[in-house]
């Protein structure tokens, strides 16, 4: 895959306090006190003993002592002058000890981030955080796995000198069995999936001059027949040929042409098997057209292929993994501009299903194209279709910048949310209201793009109730509203590096995973 991530995993089984790395991290968590109430004191999480055991005793009231609480993310460093290997352990908090069990993956997956970004400008890392030598380890190598990984992303960027302290280059994870099969399979596993999560992330960062419509498609291309994919990239006048109404109108503003690119991932081997269709938006900027949006925080607009970024990505990583289904992303791309060639609001288009769309608001772009590529998804056919966009502010205002809005038919609403709890990407399943359909009756059209009748009221869900009109009848079919999620604006915390996160390219790849498997 290509970009490769160039931080090497490795498992050990050795001592972690006999380890000749720069770094070691160990667990810590917040215990409560029983008889003073509020009060808390740190309690050393298990992987550490040995390095406990080098420190007479005194680790823990060293580490409390330095301001360490045990509270989640929290990062204490600590010189061990002599007495283990390492020169230095790094102390991460895990949260309140969970009674009787092992920490959540989850918390696991943010600590390692945390711990692995925090020690940027080190070389070699061994990550000694609990891992049970149960039912439960797989599931949290792979937590750890992925957690040191993605916290050992750092977006290159475009600077002339480059930043100093270089991301962790070596990560070691401390396990009972460094050669047991399965656990070894977990870091190969991990390698494919943070590489997508990178190659989306990147693609998400990149300058929106520098990703336009034509070469978001190239680069898509490329990577895609270099892992073997199958490749179809429809350029404007072969969409206007083909009756891509949505992605010609919104394409029509720049002069940078659109583009709708498919590519397929088909197991070796013939024989039944189920057919997925990932659809992602990719607007490599919005403006918001005619319709513009205000000046402040529109840079961040060039996030909004984040959709397309996601499922791009996730093909490369089902390539790799080659799992028993059919697999094809549809990526519509456009860039959404006024200018003396752009839709304007009025406008009626006609879309690849043939149904007419009367456009009031050109910011309303994604529905535009995403409807043509959902159309086309389903004349190709599809026994699942998931969808993934930013396609509203709504999300962000009624679910917040962590959790996607997922809408579609409801059992695979429900298969999306438990995909994304189990590997720490949050989606709620949200209502199609027929009162919110029926708001987008056009007097001219078939329907309006957006409901002028209600405004902003259930912003997210018209988007929802706009794409439904796309879906083929009896296609079980979830869209994923990513507005929020997928880019992170404030300062790094846990995996959430700063811009693209990656979400929800770790969902999908877990949906495929489940489809597979049935
Ligand atoms: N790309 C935006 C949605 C968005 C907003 C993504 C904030 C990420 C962060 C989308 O194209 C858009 O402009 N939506 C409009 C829809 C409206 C015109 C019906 C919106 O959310 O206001
Ligand atoms: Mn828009
Ligand atoms: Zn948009």
């Amino acid at each position: 895959m290509t970009p490769p991530i160039t931080t090497a995993l490795s498992l050990v089984d050795t001592d972690p306090a006999e380890l000749a790395v720069d770094a070691v991290v160990i667990g810590v968590h917040s215990l409560a006190e029983a008889d003073s109430p509020g009060a808390r004191t740190l309690l050393l999480a298990s992987g550490a003993e040995s390095i406990a055991a080098a420190f007479d005793g005194r680790l823990t009231e060293t580490l409390a002592r330095l301001g360490a609480t045990g509270a989640p993310g929290e990062v204490t460093k600590l010189a061990t002058l002599g007495t283990v290997t390492a020169p230095v352990v790094t102390a991460v908090g895990l949260g309140p000890e969970p009674t009787g069990a092992a920490p959540a993956p989850e918390s696991l997956r943010r600590a390692a981030a945390s711990a692995i970004r925090a020690l940027a400008g080190t070389a070699s890392v061994a990550v000694a955080l609990p891992l049970p030598d149960d039912e439960d380890g797989p599931a949290a190598l792979r937590a750890v796995a992925e957690g040191s990984l993605l916290g050992a992303y750092r977006f290159a960027g475009y600077k002339s000198t480059p930043a100093p302290r270089q991301p962790v280059g070596d990560i070691a994870i401390l396990v009972p069995d460094a050669d047991d099969k399965a656990a070894r399979d977990e870091v190969t596993r991990a390698l494919v999936v943070v590489g997508a999560v990178t190659l989306c992330r990147d693609w998400v960062n990149a300058a929106p001059n520098e990703l336009r419509p034509p070469q978001f498609a190239d680069a898509v291309a490329a990577a895609a027949r270099q892992a073997g994919l199958e490749v179809e990239v429809l350029d404007e006048e072969q969409l206007a040929a083909g009756g891509y109404g949505g992605i010609v109108a919104v394409g029509q503003g720049s002069s940078a042409p659109p583009r709708l690119v498919r590519i397929a991932y088909r197991p070796a081997g013939d024989g039944p098997r189920k057919r997925v269709a990932l659809v992602g938006k990719g607007i490599t900027f919005d403006t918001g057209g005619v319709s513009i949006k205000p000046a402040q925080g529109m840079w961040e607009m060039k996030s909004d292929m984040a959709g397309a970024a996601a499922v791009a990505a996730t093909l490369l990583a089902v390539a790799a993994l080659e799992p028993d289904v059919e697999v094809t992303g549809y990526l519509p791309m456009a860039e959404n501009m006024p200018s003396a060639t752009a839709y304007r609001p009025g406008d009626v288009v006609t879309m690849f299903n043939g149904k007419r769309v009367e456009v009031l608001n050109t910011d309303a772009e994604g529905r535009m194209i995403l409807g043509d590529a959902i159309a086309r998804a389903c004349a190709d056919g599809c026994d699942y279709l998931l969808e993934t966009s930013t396609l509203t502010g709504g999300q962000v205002v009624a679910l917040g910048k962590r959790v996607a809005g997922v809408m579609g038919t409801p059992e695979l609403c429900e298969r999306v949310r438990d995909a994304g709890d189990a590997v720490g990407e949050a989606a709620w399943p949200m209502p199609l209201p027929d009162d919110v359909r029926a708001g987008m009756d056009s007097e001219v059209a078939d329907i309006s793009q957006v409901n002028a009748v209600m405004d902003r009221a259930g912003h997210m869900l018209q988007g929802g109730v706009f794409l439904r009109e796309f879906v083929a009848e009896g296609v079980p079919w979830a869209h994923i509203d990513i507005a929020g999620p997928s880019y992170h604006s404030g300062e790094p915390t846990g995996w959430w590096a700063k811009g693209g996160t990656g979400v929800p390219v770790r969902t999908l790849l877990e949906l495929v995973d489940r489809i597979a498997a049935e």
